[in-house]
């Protein structure tokens, strides 16, 4: 059996720190589709037992939402599928405030947000990739933004964020795992 990253583009970052890894979403407004992937990364990140190693955060490029819950359509998605949004609120990303470019990985939703991250000057630009370089169904595309559209936009976000989630966490696991390891980061 080949390794998870084998199949799906270039190995994740190095975590800063050993045996811990932090992932930031970011989105534009962190109402929609970024506060979803933390959503499904965070169940599927405890299913597969690495809750106490792996850090999740969300944010957007934009201040319009800061402090509010999630965009009622999107709670409505995850809670019909089972998933709990409650306890979203919405952050900004702005370095002035929050550390974000400490974050292992910055993964962003779409070809504005990675333009509009890389234009903060990050520190280390590799670790900000576009969220569905990791994902095998047209890997770089944009996760549209389903804001302005009807609910079937949703349920498209929650898919991909899925299908994304289930190439990332083998991703990080294997990066944990380390160099060298067998099964572990090339
Ligand atoms: P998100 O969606 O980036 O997926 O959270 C949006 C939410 C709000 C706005 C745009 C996109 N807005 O313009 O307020």
């Amino acid at each position: 059996m080949s390794t998870p990253t084998a199949h799906h583009g270039p190995a994740l970052p190095a975590p800063g720190t050993p045996g811990r890894y932090a992932v930031a979403l970011v989105c534009l407004g962190n109402i929609c589709r970024s506060p979803m992937a933390e959503v499904v990364l965070a169940e599927v990140v405890a299913a597969a037992g690495l809750q106490d190693q792996v850090t999740l955060d969300s944010c957007g490029t934009g201040a319009w939402h800061v402090g509010e819950p999630m965009d009622r359509r999107a709670a409505a998605t995850l809670a019909t599928h089972g998933l709990d949004p409650s306890s979203h609120r919405a952050r900004h990303l702005d370095p002035a405030v929050e550390s974000w470019f400490a974050h292992d990985l910055l993964l962003v939703m779409d070809a504005d947000n990675l333009r509009d991250v890389l234009a903060l000057d990050p520190p280390d630009p590799d670790r900000v990739r576009l969220f569905r370089s990791l994902d095998p169904v047209d890997p770089g595309a944009d996760v549209p933004d389903p804001y302005c559209g009807g609910d079937d936009g949703f349920e498209g976000v929650l898919s991909t964020v899925r299908r994304v989630a289930d190439v990332l966490v083998p991703g990080i696991a294997a990066t944990l795992r380390g160099p060298g390891v067998p099964g572990g980061a090339p």
